[in-house]
């Protein structure tokens, strides 16, 4: 099987681009590098990312103030260079998207625009395997509007006895209560059971229901194609620290549709980035925003942060969406037939495909994650992560895992939970 997987690997059409990251020991030492699993939690770190800090180090040194204008990438409208490239990503206008803040902050400047409670119309409807963050915003901002989050938050569950939900059950669900709805807010890739969501299906749905909607893509940027503006999403926004390979903490993304920036009566949070460049720097109270996603930026780019994310975007454009998601169902295909009969643990994740990223999430039968993941690192070099009490999930990251890493994972599972029962 170990032959079978390096042939996998010499053959695979698209090439691994691991030798483009820095990949970790494995823990213990004994394996060398890590199989690592762990790309949907936080990326590997690309190795041109070094350099291009030390460069912004080197203006900022050289330059100081200057570096606004004068750096070789000028800092003042630097998260121009981001764009495009994050554009093509989520399939979007350039126009409709900005690397800005982080995650969560996001969403509720999001939120802030498109959460309009009024009349009946007041509910929020969410998974309700929905990532913690986006309960507490989604709480916070009921609240924030004087409204109780017990009656204001709807949380989506699957039918009993199933992991995922099912779309026409969402779909049925907007057509009962599409009146009551004034946000759906969904993860497009489920962060817990790696299930990708129908998001056109979904997104066409809500807004028919006269909802706006909005997408977590903290789990799908990176991982699965998008088209944000083709699927005609309000909203959505996405960290760069996960699939995007842009390190700890890294600036996020959001997403506007067209249709709002280009209307002025949108409410909006304002900052002095918001405003048309051309006129930001006379120093006049009255705000100009510009027709683009850019309209809701609030302070000056932070350099260092959007640095790897430009590093990050680069690879991304070099190899391509389309080409990267067919290693991806390649990888996540194998990884799946060898993991599909084990003893003590089941994928929880869809058989299918196309309901699918690059994610595999197990069930364990003892309930005891934590332990497994330990077991997995500490005896056999895998790297995958637990979400208490008893999930394990395993992203077979297609620019930098590989066949081999996917064999070393199952080895290591039928050895720590058992073969085939
Ligand atoms: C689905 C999802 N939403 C939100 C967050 C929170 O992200 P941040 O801390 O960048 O705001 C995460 C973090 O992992 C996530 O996975």
């Amino acid at each position: 099987m170990e032959d079978e997987a390096r042939r996998l690997d010499a053959d695979d059409p698209l090439p691994t681009l691991r030798g483009e990251f820095l990949v970790p020991p494995a823990p213990g030492g004994a394996y060398g590098e890590a199989a690592y699993f762990a790309g949907n939690s936080l990326g590997l770190q690309p190795r041109g990312v070094a350099d291009r800090l030390r460069e912004e180090l080197d203006d900022w040194a050289r330059l100081a103030v200057e570096g606004h204008t004068q750096a070789r990438r000028p800092w003042v409208d630097y998260h121009e260079l981001l764009r495009d490239p994050a554009a093509r990503l989520v399939g979007a206008l350039p126009h409709e998207v900005v690397a800005m803040n982080t995650l969560t902050v996001n969403l509720h400047l999001m939120m802030a625009s498109f959460y309009r409670p009024e009349g009946r119309r007041t509910r929020i409807v969410i998974e309700d395997s929905a990532f913690p963050s986006d309960s507490y915003a989604v709480a916070s901002q009921a609240v924030h509007h004087g409204l109780d989050p017990a009656e204001t938050v709807v949380r989506l569950t699957p039918r009993p006895g199933e992991d995922t939900l099912r779309t026409e059950d969402v779909l049925a669900r907007l057509e009962r209560e599409g009146d009551t709805v004034a946000l759906l807010l969904l993860g497009g890739v489920n962060y817990l059971t790696g299930q990708l969501m129908d998001m056109a299906a979904i997104t066409k749905a809500g807004r028919a229901a006269g909802a706006a909607v909005g997408w977590d893509l903290a789990h799908a940027a990176g991982n699965v194609p998008l088209r944000l503006h083709d699927w005609d999403v309000d909203f959505a926004a996405w960290c760069t620290y996960k699939y995007l390979n842009s390190g700890p903490g890294a600036v996020a993304g959001c997403f506007v549709h067209e249709r709002h920036v280009r209307d002025a009566s949108v409410p909006r949070l304002a900052g002095w980035w918001g405003t048309e460049p051309s006129v930001r720097f006379r120093m006049e109270p009255g705000i100009s925003p510009p027709a683009s996603a850019d309209a809701w930026q609030l302070s000056n780019p932070p350099i260092m942060a959007l640095a790897p994310v430009l590093v990050s975007l680069e690879i991304f454009d070099r190899v391509g969406m389309g080409a990267l998601r067919a290693k991806s169902e390649r990888l996540t295909g194998y990884l799946a037939s060898r993991l599909a009969s084990l003893g003590g643990a089941q994928v929880i994740t869809p058989a299918d495909p196309a309901a699918r990223g690059a994610q595999l999430s197990l069930r364990v039968a003892d309930a005891d994650a934590g332990g497994l993941v330990r077991r997995l690192a500490e005896r056999h070099g895998v790297v995958a992560d637990a979400r208490k009490p008893d999930v394990v999930r395993f992203a077979p990251v297609p620019l930098y895992c590989t066949f081999h890493d996917c064999h070393r994972a199952a080895e290591a599972l039928s050895d720590l939970v058992g073969g085939p029962a």
